[in-house]
């Protein structure tokens, strides 16, 4: 695992798009596993801008999403699929066709499920997977419990997890309870893994993820043993990190 510590918010994001940048320099036909939430909107704004100078290209690129809330359609504006249309596919020249979020409203979600899994496989796996983290440990919507499950399945949020999204909704009653989510399996199989992270409120779960012992309880700590795993985070979400002198750990100064 390789940890940056960026400056702030705009470094974090700007460092992250121009990893995803190379990916479809050299990878044109790329397929790109995306998050939501807060965090990855930087990445979003600077990729916008890059496809508008010509710098990138997404007219080959597949992408898969991590989640989705059960329960709320595409056009829901809380939805994932609304969110990832809104921050980043409707401003840039992807073809929408080949932009996959888990269907929250499907009639079979066992088979919503398999499928989407076997769409993945099918494609050729997923190259480069973005990840933001709950506070936690959470990545998708893999949530802390004594068992975690290897492929994309149907999840109980944790009360935690509502409350925290509860802030996206006009109350909390709203905030669907269950969620589509790839698993720890399908997110493990992806090529090529950048986890992201600002803020004060993620400097706790930071430290856990990079220096604490593999668990169950914080499901990002699988990545530690993903050979391909970069953490990029700012300042104040690497506050609590101890070993910053350790190899594996590059400032940006
Ligand atoms: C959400 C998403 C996660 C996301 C996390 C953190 O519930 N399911 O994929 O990483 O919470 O969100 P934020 O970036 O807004 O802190």
């Amino acid at each position: 695992m390789r940890v940056i510590v960026a400056k702030n918010y705009e470094e974090m994001s700007r460092i992250a798009a121009m990893e995803i940048a190379k990916l479809l320099y050299v990878k044109p036909e790329a397929i790109l596993g995306l998050a939501t939430g807060s965090t990855p909107e930087g990445v979003y704004k600077e990729l916008i801008e890059l496809n508008k100078e010509n710098r990138v290209d997404f007219s080959r690129v597949t992408t898969y999403n991590l989640d989705e809330y059960k329960g709320l359609t595409g056009d829901h504006a809380q939805s994932y699929r609304y969110f990832m249309n809104t921050r980043l596919f409707n401003h840039v020249n992807i073809d929408k066709n080949r932009s996959h979020v888990p269907n929250g409203v499907a009639d079979d979600f066992e088979k919503e499920c398999d499928e989407y899994d076997a769409a993945i496989e099918n494609a050729g796996g997923i190259d480069l997977q973005l990840l933001g983290i709950g506070r936690n440990g959470h990545i998708g919507f893999n949530e802390p419990s004594d068992f975690l499950n290897l492929n994309t399945h149907v999840t109980d949020l944790t009360e935690d997890t509502i409350k925290v999204n509860s802030r996206f909704f006009d109350n909390i009653d709203e905030v669907p309870t269950q969620a589509i989510t790839m698993g720890l399996g399908s997110i493990m199989k992806a090529k090529k893994i950048i986890l992201l992270a600002s803020g004060e409120s993620k400097a706790e779960i930071i430290a856990k993820l990079v220096e604490e012992k593999i668990s169950t309880r914080i499901p990002a700590s699988m990545l530690q043993v993903h050979p391909n795993v970069l953490v990029i985070v700012d300042q104040e979400a690497a506050a609590l990190l101890k070993n910053t002198s350790n190899d594996g750990i590059e400032y940006l100064k």
